[in-house]
C-alpha cells in the first residue's frame, strides 16, 4: 500500500445546458479558438497546432479508489490532449480534459486529483457530475513515466522543474487552463463555472497544495488523508523498521496481526458500542495497555502475498514486493509488545524529544513486517520503499530505488533525514502551509477527511494541519471560537476505523461515500453540513448511516442505534503534538 498514490492528475467537469452537439463542438478548430492567446495566462504558451479532439460516446462511470462504487451510469464527452510550453522553456506539458456533451453540461469544472491513468473513467461519486481526466505529464518526459523516476536527472541533481510540476504547478495550471478553454468551449460568455478537487492520498495532499497555492482558483475542496508533511511522513515510513533494527528483534508478522486484531477487540467498546469498530482511538490509547497482550496465542497460515512499492503511478499497479511467510503458531511476547508500543508512540530522538506521530493504536502495522529469510528460517529487516526509495532519492540525492540496509542509522539519523527533507521541499513537497486566507476569502470550502487507522498516513497528521492552520489564521481566537469560524468553510473528520483512502478489512466501519453532493449543496446552495453523511459497508450494522461527528468533537454512542458527538479535552489532547526534535516550527 503507498500513500503516494499518483503523479498523475485528474480533471473533471460537471455539466447541462447549451443546444449544440457533441459533434458540433468537439473539434479541434472549436478548441483551438478556445485556448487563452499567450500572454493571458502568464508563463504558459498554448501550442494550438498540438490540439488533439475526439468524441466518446457512452463511456461508463466507476474508477476504483475515488469514493464511490461503479454505478453503471454513462456518459458521452469530448476528450481533449491539450499542450503547453512554460515561457522561455522548451518543455512540454500535455493535459487532458473530457468535456461533457453539452445537453450535460453544468457549469462545473471537477478535478479528480491523484487520478491514474490515460483512460477517462468517471467516478460515480461524481455521479450525474463530472467528467474530465487528465494526466499531466513532467518536462521533457514521455507520457509513460512517474515522479520519482524523474526526480533526480543524476546523483545529487534535483530535476526541479519536474518536483514543483508534482507538487502543485501542474494541477493548478491544468485548473487555469481548463476553466479558460471551458468558458470558449460551451460559449459561455463569462458565466460562473464552479470548480471543485476531490483526491485521497497523494490526491489528499495535492488537493491541498490547490487550496494553499491557487486558492482562489477553487470554489470547493475534498481532501482525503493527505499525504503532506512530506519529509516527516515519508521518513516515518522506514521508523518501524528502524524501531526493529535497534532493539535487533523482528517480530512474527503474525504477531503483529494478533496484536492489532486484539486491540481493536480489547477497544471497540471503549466508545460506548461493541460494532467490531475503534470509533475512539484516543480512548484506546488512554486507556488501554499492549502489555496485557503478553501471551496470547496466535496462528496464521503460510501465504504468499505482494505488497506495493513507492508507487507514484504507474509503478504502484505492479506490486514490487512478493513475499512468502511460512505458518506461524505461537504467543504474543514482551518484545512483540514493546515493538508495536515503540512503533505507536512513534518517532523520538536520542534525547527523548518527539519528532514526529504516529499510526494511531489498532491501526494496522504493516511498515513493521519484516521479511522471511528462507535460508535462515528467520525474520530479517525489511524497508518499506515508500520510506527507503525517499531517503535515497529525495535525501540522499542517490537515483538508487531503495535503502540497503540500516546499518549506523539511530532514531537520530531519522530525525536528520527529516530535517534535510524539510529544509529542501519546504515551499514544494512539504505541503502544509497553514495559511488559507486566498482560499476562505473567496468563498472556497473544505472538506478534509481521514481514516482514523489509517496505516499509511497517520490520521494525527491532518490533526495536526487543522490544528496549524486554526492557529495560524485564528491565534487571536479562543478554541471555540476558532472552530466556529473554521466551521464556516473548513471541516474536517475523522472515519471510525477506516485504514487509508478506504474502508478497513479489520474493522466495518463506515465511510462517506457522497462527499461530492454534500459539497455541491454547501458550494451552490449555501447548505452548509455540520456532520458527515456515511454508510457502514460490511459487518452486522451493514447498510447503517452515521452522521459523522465534525473534528474535534467525537462520537460516543449511546445503546446500539445512536452515538453524540462529545467535546473531550483528554481525547483532544490525545491528538496534539508538538515535535521539538526540530527547532522549528512543524505546520
Ligand atoms: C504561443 O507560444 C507557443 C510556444 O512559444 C507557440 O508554439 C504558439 O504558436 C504560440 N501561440 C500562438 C497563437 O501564437
Ligand atoms: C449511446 O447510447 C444511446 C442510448 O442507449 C444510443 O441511443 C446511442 O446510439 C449510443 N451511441 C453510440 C454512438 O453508440
Ligand atoms: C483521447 O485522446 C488521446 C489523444 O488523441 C488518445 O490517445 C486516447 O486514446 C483518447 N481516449 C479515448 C478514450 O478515446
Ligand atoms: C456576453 O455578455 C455581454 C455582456 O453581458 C453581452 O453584451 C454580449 O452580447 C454577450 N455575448 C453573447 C455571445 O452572449
Ligand atoms: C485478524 O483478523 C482478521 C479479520 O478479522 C483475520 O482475517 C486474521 O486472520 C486475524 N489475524 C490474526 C493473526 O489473528
Ligand atoms: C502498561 O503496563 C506495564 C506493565 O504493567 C507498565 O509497565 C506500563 O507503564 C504501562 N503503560 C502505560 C502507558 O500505562
Ligand atoms: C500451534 O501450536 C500449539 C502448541 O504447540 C499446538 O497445540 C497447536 O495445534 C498449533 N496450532 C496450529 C494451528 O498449528
Ligand atoms: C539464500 O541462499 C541462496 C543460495 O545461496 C542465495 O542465492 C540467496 O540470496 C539467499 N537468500 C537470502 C534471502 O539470503
Ligand atoms: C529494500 O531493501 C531492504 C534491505 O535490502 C529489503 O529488506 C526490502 O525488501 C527492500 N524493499 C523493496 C521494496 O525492494
Ligand atoms: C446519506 O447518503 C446516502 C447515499 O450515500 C443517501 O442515500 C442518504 O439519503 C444520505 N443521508 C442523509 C441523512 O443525508
Ligand atoms: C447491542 O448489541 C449487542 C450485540 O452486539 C448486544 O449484546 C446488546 O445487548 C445490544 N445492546 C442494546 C442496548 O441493545
Amino acid at each position: 500500500m503507498s500513500h503516494l498514490a499518483r503523479a498523475v492528475v485528474a480533471a473533471g467537469l460537471t455539466a447541462a445546458a447549451n443546444a449544440s452537439s457533441l459533434a458540433d463542438v468537439c473539434t479541434i478548430s472549436n478548441i483551438q479558438a478556445a485556448l487563452p492567446a499567450n500572454g493571458t495566462l502568464l508563463g504558459i504558451n498554448l501550442i494550438p497546432s498540438a490540439v488533439t479532439a475526439s468524441a466518446v460516446y457512452n463511456a461508463s462511470t466507476g474508477m476504483a479508489g475515488m469514493g464511490g462504487a461503479s454505478s453503471g451510469i454513462t456518459y458521452s464527452y469530448c476528450n481533449v490532449t491539450i499542450t503547453y510550453t512554460h515561457t522561455g522553456k522548451n518543455d512540454e506539458v500535455v493535459v487532458k480534459y473530457a468535456f461533457p456533451q453539452p445537453s450535460d453540461f453544468k457549469k462545473r469544472f471537477y478535478v479528480a486529483g491523484g487520478g491514474k491513468s490515460d483512460d477517462f473513467t468517471l467516478s460515480a461519486s461524481s455521479a450525474d457530475n463530472c467528467q474530465v481526466v487528465s494526466p499531466f505529464r513532467a518536462p521533457q518526459h514521455a507520457f509513460d513515466y512517474s515522479y520519482d523516476e524523474v526526480a533526480l536527472a543524476g546523483d545529487g541533481s534535483i530535476n526541479w522543474d519536474a518536483t514543483y510540476m508534482f507538487s502543485y504547478q501542474a494541477l493548478g495550471e491544468m485548473t487555469k487552463v481548463g476553466k479558460y478553454i471551458t468558458e470558449g468551449f460551451y460559449g459561455m460568455n463569462n458565466t460562473k463555472i464552479y470548480t471543485y478537487y476531490e483526491g485521497c492520498s497523494d490526491g489528499g495532499r495535492e488537493g491541498m497544495s490547490q487550496v494553499q497555492r491557487f486558492g482562489d482558483e477553487y470554489d470547493g475542496a475534498i481532501t482525503g488523508a493527505p499525504a503532506f508533511r512530506f519529509a516527516q511522513q515519508q521518513v516515518n515510513h522506514v521508523y518501524p523498521a528502524t524501531v526493529e533494527h535497534t532493539m535487533d528483534y523482528y517480530p512474527p508478522p503474525c504477531a503483529l496481526a494478533k496484536i492489532v486484531n486484539a486491540t481493536i477487540a480489547a477497544c471497540d467498546p471503549l466508545d460506548g458500542r461493541t460494532d467490531g469498530v475503534i470509533s475512539r482511538t484516543d480512548l484506546c490509547k488512554l486507556h488501554f495497555n499492549l502489555t496485557s497482550l503478553i501471551g496470547e496465542s496466535y496462528y496464521c497460515a503460510a501465504e504468499t502475498s505482494s505488497s506495493l512499492g513507492f508507487g507514484f503511478s504507474k509503478r504502484q499497479a505492479e506490486g514490487s514486493q512478493t513475499s512468502t511467510t511460512p505458518a506461524q503458531n505461537g504467543t504474543i511476547t514482551a518484545q512483540d509488545v514493546a515493538v508495536a508500543q515503540a512503533v505507536y508512540d512513534g518517532l523520538h530522538s536520542s534525547k527523548g524529544e518527539r519528532a514526529y506521530l504516529s499510526w494511531q493504536i489498532g491501526s494496522e502495522l504493516s511498515d513493521a513486517d519484516p521479511t522471511y529469510n528462507t535460508n535462515t528460517s528467520s525474520w530479517e529487516l525489511n524497508i518499506p520503499s515508500t520510506g527507503g526509495e525517499y531517503v535515497t532519492k529525495f535525501v540522499q540525492l542517490l537515483n538508487i530505488d531503495n535503502l540497503s540496509d540500516l546499518d549506523g542509522v539511530t532514531y537520530d539519523t531519522l530525525v536528520d533525514w527529516m530535517t534535510v527533507g524539510m529544509v529542501r521541499y519546504l515551499d514544494s513537497l512539504q505541503t502544509t502551509y497553514p495559511d488559507l486566507t486566498t482560499f476562505k476569502e473567496t468563498g472556497g470550502k473544505l472538506i478534509h477527511y481521514h481514516g482514523e487507522s489509517d496505516p499509511s498516513v497517520p490520521a494525527a497528521s491532518s490533526v495536526h494541519y487543522w490544528q496549524s492552520v486554526r492557529s495560524v489564521m485564528y491565534g487571536h481566537l479562543s478554541h471555540e471560537d476558532a472552530q466556529k469560524e473554521l466551521q464556516d468553510w473548513y471541516q474536517f473528520y475523522l472515519i471510525p476505523g477506516a485504514a487509508h483512502c478506504g474502508t478497513n478489512s479489520l474493522q466495518p466501519g463506515p465511510y462517506p461515500e457522497n462527499n461530492m453532493n454534500i459539497m455541491i449543496d454547501w458550494v451552490e446552495n449555501g447548505n452548509k453540513p455540520s456532520r458527515l453523511n456515511a454508510t457502514v459497508s460490511s459487518g452486522d450494522y451493514e447498510g447503517e448511516t452515521q452522521m459523522l461527528c465534525q473534528w474535534p468533537s467525537r462520537p460516543l454512542w449511546h445503546g446500539n442505534s445512536t452515538f453524540d458527538c462529545v467535546h473531550d479535552k483528554a481525547s483532544i489532547d490525545s491528538w496534539t503534538y508538538t515535535f521539538p526534535a526540530f527547532k522549528t516550527v512543524v505546520y
